[in-house]
């Protein structure tokens, strides 16, 4: 670990999961907090999930919690640090691994022996249910959509889910994945084999999928974050993620409440507003927490979300976030892709500039990985940056 001088609220190195209340709130009112029962212990929240929750190991945990010290120095504070879930493995890495440790447990349960599933072209999420089907010996089929009318060049992504061997259908834009996964899942059946669909991200339940498991994959990260942060001296403050179908977001949350943890977890959306991702955020939440029997519930106004920062849409570069994408990679030698987390850093930059932050307060930035993303961008990325 890297020395660091910023910190007031530095609190000594704790004994494993020690609950440490009250580092104060950043300069902007925060949700007041979901309704429910008194705050229990990480180690009682961890139990809960393991004896409700089957899950099969895919991902490499835990993943490491570092100091960016020099974007730290660069924005005179908050502490910056980064939980490096890019680093989960599963086909190069990212926030999906830990989902699908618990979806893929479910899919076991049932006797799949083939994944059908969707998102677009440059899916994360279907790369890494690829590779987590092939891992256990099941087949994947994705259902990748095609934005608009141009020409499909296989890369990034796409490529990987090319190499790993899925079955791919294209579609078109305007389709409905759903009603095509449940089309291609009666066609699975009458062939003698059990299909596991699961819609894009993992986050909603539906389709073979009654609870919110991806989530749950988040709530494990939260313990094992807030765990780390403090051996590290520090009670995180903020926790910053890219959000899209929300179920990163919402285990996040519901796992910083069940151990009433002061640490307030901000959604800088890649796509919608955000008012529909509070009210989605919030709905997998209060599901997450009931089928866990936490006994809480939360509402869209518990829910900190940005949409200031989505620019155009989904996967369309802002100057922000190449800014953010070169000055991580050229200042700490990490690396951000530009549809999720260059995005999100962006956000995280933006607020610290408006003072959303305070500078003593310590911020974790989620990378959620993305990276085969950046190969597809080559040539806007290469123009924007050196613009
Ligand atoms: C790299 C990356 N980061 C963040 C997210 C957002 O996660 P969620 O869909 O759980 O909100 C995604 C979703 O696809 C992703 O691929």
């Amino acid at each position: 670990m890297r020395s660091h001088d910023l910190r007031a609220k530095r609190v000594p190195l704790l004994l494993p999961f020690m609950l440490v209340i009250g580092c104060g709130g950043g300069r902007t009112p925060q949700p007041a907090g979901p309704a429910g029962m008194a705050p229990q212990d990480p180690h009682a929240v961890a139990q809960r999930l393991s004896q409700r929750f089957e899950r099969v190991p895919l991902a490499h945990l835990p993943t490491p919690l570092e100091e960016l010290e020099v974007m730290t120095a660069d924005l005179g504070g908050p502490r910056i640090l980064v939980k490096r879930d890019d680093q989960t493995g599963l086909a190069t890495g990212g926030n999906k691994a830990r989902k699908l440790e618990y979806i893929f447990a479910d899919a076991q349960a049932k006797g799949a022996d083939v994944v059908i599933t969707w998102g677009g072209l440059q899916s994360n999420w279907c790369r890494q249910t690829a590779a987590g089907a092939t891992m256990l010996g099941m087949r994947a089929v994705l259902l990748l959509s095609k934005r608009d009318d141009s020409e499909v060049v296989v890369d990034g992504n796409h490529l990987l889910d090319e190499i790993l061997g899925a079955e791919i259908h294209l579609l078109e834009p305007g389709s409905d994945p759903a009603a095509i996964a449940e089309e291609i899942a009666v066609k699975e059946r009458a062939a003698g084999n059990t299909p596991y669909v699961v819609s894009v991200g993992g986050s909603r339940t539906g389709g073979s999928m009654a609870q919110p498991l991806g989530a749950m994959g988040y709530i494990q990260a939260f313990l094992e974050t807030h765990q780390q942060a403090l051996e590290m001296g520090a009670e995180p403050d903020y926790l910053v993620i890219a959000t899209g179908s929300g179920g990163t977001q919402a285990g996040l949350v519901v796992a910083a409440a069940a151990i009433g943890a002061e640490t307030k977890i901000v959604g800088i959306s890649v796509s919608g507003s955000a008012e529909s991702i509070k009210e989605n955020v919030a709905n997998i939440a209060t599901q997450t927490a009931t089928s866990l029997g936490l006994g809480l519930s939360f509402q869209s106004d518990d829910i900190i979300v940005f949409d200031d920062f989505v620019g155009e849409g989904y996967g369309k570069l802002t100057v922000g976030t190449v800014d953010a994408i070169r000055m991580v990679a050229r200042r700490e030698g990490l690396l951000l892709d530009p549809v999720y987390t260059g995005k999100a850093m962006s956000g995280l930059i933006a607020l610290a500039e408006r003072g959303y932050f305070d500078e003593d307060d310590t911020v974790v930035f989620v990378h959620t990985g993305g990276t085969p993303g950046i190969f597809h961008y080559g040539d806007d990325l290469l123009e924007w940056i050196g613009r």
